[in-house]
């Protein structure tokens, strides 16, 4: 079976992304990262792709803090698609994308998010959920459009709020079940088990 090529976006430290690279050479994804991309120069994902062999570049984001400008999103799209990548995955990649990048990858761009999706989007959504005193909250794998953190949801999985918790050891307990969920995600992908009905996600 010809691998599916992955493109990982990730700002920071990659732990997401090394899930989904250990996830392809066992083989329980059908896939291999082609490209890891990062608006961070120094950021820890670029390192463990280079580590693993893996083409690790850094592409200056441009003037703005929460996005791309429109021709860096361009710049961006030219890499992973030289790469022949067929799925973009964003693991804690810090920026919202827009239309010129959307649109070259319609239905073939997922995010992880640390919480129930659509409680607490945005920024440190284990925080959020926390102070907000819910008993429980988890992590959301989605499609990605326009939104921020609203696209069509694929899976999700609960993780308790312990009442001693701290947004560390929280945060820590969420990252075992983003690890498992986005790499079993990537896998129904894959297999083309995934179809977008408006902002519904059937598993077929
Ligand atoms: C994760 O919590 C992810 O849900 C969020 O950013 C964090 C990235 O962690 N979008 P890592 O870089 O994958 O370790």
């Amino acid at each position: 079976m010809k691998k599916l090529a992955l493109g990982v976006l990730a700002s920071g430290r990659g732990s997401n992304l090394q899930a989904i690279i250990d996830a392809c050479k066992e083989g329980s994804i059908p896939a291999a990262v082609r490209i890891v991309i990062s608006d961070v120069e120094d950021a820890l994902a670029l390192e463990r792709g280079r580590k693993t062999g893996i083409i690790a570049v850094y592409l200056a984001p441009g003037k703005f803090k929460t996005k791309l400008e429109p021709d860096v999103e361009l710049a961006y799209v030219k890499c992973l698609k030289e790469h022949g990548v067929e799925l973009v995955l964003l693991a804690g990649f810090m920026r919202v994308l827009h239309t010129e990048f959307l649109s070259q990858f319609p239905g073939r761009i997922m995010n992880i998010h640390p919480a129930l999706l659509p409680a607490f989007p945005g920024l440190d959504a284990q925080r959020q959920a926390l102070e907000r005193g819910v008993k429980f909250t988890g992590c959301t794998v989605h499609f990605v459009d326009e939104s921020v953190d609203g696209g069509p949801i694929i899976l999700q999985a609960v993780v308790p709020v312990e009442q001693e918790d701290t947004v560390d050891s929280l945060s820590k307990r969420i990252l075992e079940e983003e690890h498992r969920i986005y790499c079993e995600a990537i896998r129904l992908f894959c297999e083309g088990r995934l179809k977008i009905e408006g902002k519904r996600v059937l598993i077929l």
